[in-house]
């Protein structure tokens, strides 16, 4: 498989991103539920370390993903979309990567706030992002979990769109995104793709 994206395929590159995410996102929902059950003793504070650092590489990766975003070919979404549909799919992409992006600055500023550095994974100390302040750290506290249970829905969103490509339209949308998956129509470009949709 490529590394690079071309008009029909997300390359190797953006795929491992794509899952590698997925996965720590996963992983960090997870650290979060299971350090609530250890009420701020030394545990607590270890899967919290860990749901810190985790979350910071979270942020370095979309930093990366995005750079590689732009400097790589983005696969067409099938030309049989509406307008509407094409809308809808744009805009949930758009608020997945600002959650990826405010959930771990969130996170990061309300330990600052709380007064306690972040460390990832005990190599280095990240700097403060805002002072000492309690009032702020329990309001960024707030709405780190308003971004969590929205990031929730719009995954169950994406997913339940992914599905429908494959299932109900029946289109190469999540094979593109699978590195065992394959064009049903070898060779096809993105552009023959919606020509041949249309009917043209
Ligand atoms: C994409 C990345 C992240 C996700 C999905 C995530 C998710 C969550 C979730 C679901 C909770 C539990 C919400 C609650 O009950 O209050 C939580 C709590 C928390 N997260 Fe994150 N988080 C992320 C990144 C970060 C980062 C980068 C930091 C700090 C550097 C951080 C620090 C915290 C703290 C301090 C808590 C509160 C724990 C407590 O006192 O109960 N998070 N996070
Ligand atoms: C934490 C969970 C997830 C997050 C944060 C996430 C995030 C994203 C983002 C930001 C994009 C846009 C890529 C771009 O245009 O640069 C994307 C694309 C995609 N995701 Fe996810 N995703 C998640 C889970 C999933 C799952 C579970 C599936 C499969 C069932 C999936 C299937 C896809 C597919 C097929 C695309 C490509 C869509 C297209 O070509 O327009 N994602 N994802």
């Amino acid at each position: 498989m490529a590394l690079r994206n071309d008009q029909v395929r997300w390359g190797a590159v953006s795929q491992l991103l794509h899952w590698l995410i997925v996965a720590l996102v996963a992983a960090q929902v997870s650290l979060a539920l299971v350090a609530k059950h250890f009420h701020h003793g030394p545990k607590f504070v270890a899967i919290l370390g860990m749901h810190k650092s985790l979350g910071i590489t979270i942020l370095a990766l979309v930093v990366v993903r995005l750079l590689w975003r732009w400097s790589n070919p983005v696969p067409e979404l099938p030309g049989t979309l509406k307008p509407h549909e094409r809308a809808l799919a744009r805009t949930t992409h758009v608020v997945l990567y600002v959650i990826l992006f405010a959930l771990p600055l969130t996170g990061w500023a309300g330990s600052s706030a709380h007064g306690i550095a972040v460390r990832w994974f005990d190599l280095f100390t990240l700097p403060n992002l805002v002072g000492k302040n309690p009032a702020l750290s329990g309001v960024l506290g707030g709405v780190h979990w308003l971004l969590a249970v929205l990031l929730g829905l719009v995954v169950v969103l994406h997913i339940a769109a992914a599905l429908r490509h494959h299932y109900v339209l029946k289109d190469d949308t999540l094979r593109q995104m699978l590195p065992f998956g394959r064009s049903t129509v070898s060779g096809e470009t993105g552009g023959d793709r919606a020509r041949r949709a249309s009917g043209v």
